[in-house]
Parts: C-alpha cells; sequence; structure tokens
C-alpha cells in the first residue's frame, strides 16, 4: 500500500478530505502509535509531498515534535527547488533540543541544500520580555521571513501529553484540565471544538498567520492522537493532512 512513498489509500483519503476539509490528504498504513517504522513513513510521506509543491526560493516554516523530526530525517535535495530557507514557525514552547523547531529547521536545510534562519527566544517568556525581544533586529528580521512562509510543516498533539512534555507548570496543567483541552499545535491549546482555551507566549507565526501561507501541513499520526487531530482540525487553518491508516479510520468515526 505504500511504495515509494505513494499511497494507494485513495477511497479513505478522500472521505478524510471531504469529513475535515481539506485539499489533500495522504495517508501511510498501520498505527503510528505502535511502531516507529509508521512514524518514519509519515516523514517519508511529507517529504514526497513537499517534492511535488517546492519551488525555488520559497520559505518553508517548521514546528519541532519527534515527528517533524523524522521529516528532517527524511528530507532530501529537490532539485527543482534551490535555495529554499527553512524557518522555526513560532519561538521556544519548552522542547528537549532535539525536538525543537530550531534544530530540525538545520538539519532539513542542510539536507535540502538550503538556508535556514534560527529564533533564538528564551522561554517562557514574560510580557516584558516578549515586547522588547520583538524590537530585536536579529529577531525582526527572522519574523519577518516567518511572516513571508510559502509553506508551513507542523505536527498535532494530544493537549496534556504536550503540556506535560513540555514541563508546563502546574497551574497551566489544571487550568488545561478544566477547560477541557485535547490538542495542542504551534503552542496552542484547542478544546473538542477548536476553540483555543491556552496559548503559550512566544514569537512567531500565531494562529490568524496561517491564512497567507499556500499550504499549512499537518503531520500527525497515531490512533492515540485522532481526538486531538479532529479537535486541532476545526479551526480551519491547515489545508493538508498527513496521517496513517488507523487514524484515518478513527477520524471518521467521530
Ligand atoms: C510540534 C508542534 O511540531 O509537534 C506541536 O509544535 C505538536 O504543536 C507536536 O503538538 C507534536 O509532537 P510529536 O512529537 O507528537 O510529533
Amino acid at each position: 500500500n505504500f511504495i515509494n512513498g505513494i499511497s494507494s489509500f485513495h477511497v479513505l483519503e478522500s472521505q478524510i478530505k471531504e469529513r475535515l476539509h481539506l485539499e489533500h490528504v495522504i495517508i501511510v498504513p498501520g498505527n503510528s502509535d505502535n511502531q516507529l517504522s509508521i512514524k518514519e513513513d509519515l516523514g517519508i510521506a511529507c517529504v514526497q509531498f513537499l517534492k511535488g509543491i517546492l519551488t525555488a526560493n520559497q520559505t518553508v516554516a517548521i514546528t519541532g515534535g519527534t515527528t517533524m523530526a523524522l521529516v528532517a530525517k527524511h528530507m532530501k535535495r529537490v532539485e527543482h527547488a534551490e535555495n529554499c530557507t527553512f524557518v522555526p514557525a513560532r519561538g521556544g514552547l519548552g522542547e528537549q533540543v532535539e525536538n525543537q523547531a530550531n534544530t530540525i529547521c538545520a538539519e532539513m536545510a542542510k539536507k535540502a541544500n538550503g538556508n535556514y534562519r534560527m529564533l533564538y527566544v528564551p522561554d517562557p517568556l514574560s510580557e516584558e520580555t516578549y515586547y522588547s525581544i520583538i524590537e530585536e533586529p536579529a529577531i525582526k528580521d527572522t519574523l519577518e521571513t516567518i511572516r513571508k512562509a510559502d509553506i508551513v510543516l507542523h505536527g498535532i498533539g494530544d493537549a496534556i501529553t504536550m503540556a506535560k512534555r513540555r514541563k508546563a507548570p502546574e497551574r497551566v496543567i489544571e487550568k488545561l484540565k478544566k477547560e477541557h483541552a485535547v490538542s495542542e499545535a504551534f503552542g496552542y491549546y484547542l478544546d473538542e471544538e477548536g476553540e483555543v482555551v491556552h496559548k503559550v507566549r512566544t514569537v512567531g507565526m500565531q494562529l490568524e498567520d496561517l491564512t497567507h501561507p499556500k499550504y499549512v501541513i499537518a503531520i500527525a499520526g497515531g490512533k492515540s492522537k485522532a481526538k486531538a487531530i479532529r479537535s486541532y482540525l476545526r479551526q480551519g487553518m491547515s489545508n493538508v493532512l498527513i496521517t496513517d491508516e488507523e487514524t484515518a479510520e478513527e477520524l471518521l468515526k467521530g
């Protein structure tokens, strides 16, 4: 079903496309909750999709996460897309170094033979620091690059899992539970209806900026993420979903 990055889940893909109002859906076999190799297939499928849409001199904004790290692992040079720039979508969200957008960006750029920009922002960011940091010339420059992104690649996570992984303070975790947060993407925590219930204060792309890029690609698999994926997609900000078979089947049940 998944040979050389080509999927044959056409029926399932069109069902998901219609149900979740997406422009493109790519499905790889299996359930990435159980097997790392399936999560790798998500990365391979994403690189394959990128190859088809990327053109020279484009800007790609990316988030962090273990799934995105696997996209970087499989990234390849795209011959018709030289001189692309990879940039983190948002500043620090509390991830470990190997899962940070900065790290992943550098790897993507190296493999694609492109350029990268870093966004060095401490986190958590106090309100005071936030307003002074966005005035720093180096940060301003990167923020401008982010705003011009043609393509955004991002992960989606389960709200509480992500808050704990990022070592969010107990009061934030309590708030998320109280407000029934189920998903997290870009540092935004959303409830089942897709309403934002909490947001990590950092610079870079805000949810409303996602209307600008032509492709906003969510890469998220694992049956345990189905609820989160459904919740996040209710915002209607992403137009491409790369997921796995069992997650897709679960998404249709809801
Ligand atoms: C990151 C996003 O890319 O991936 C998060 O910034 C998301 O918003 C996370 O929740 C998911 O991580 P993982 O490790 O499950 O791919």
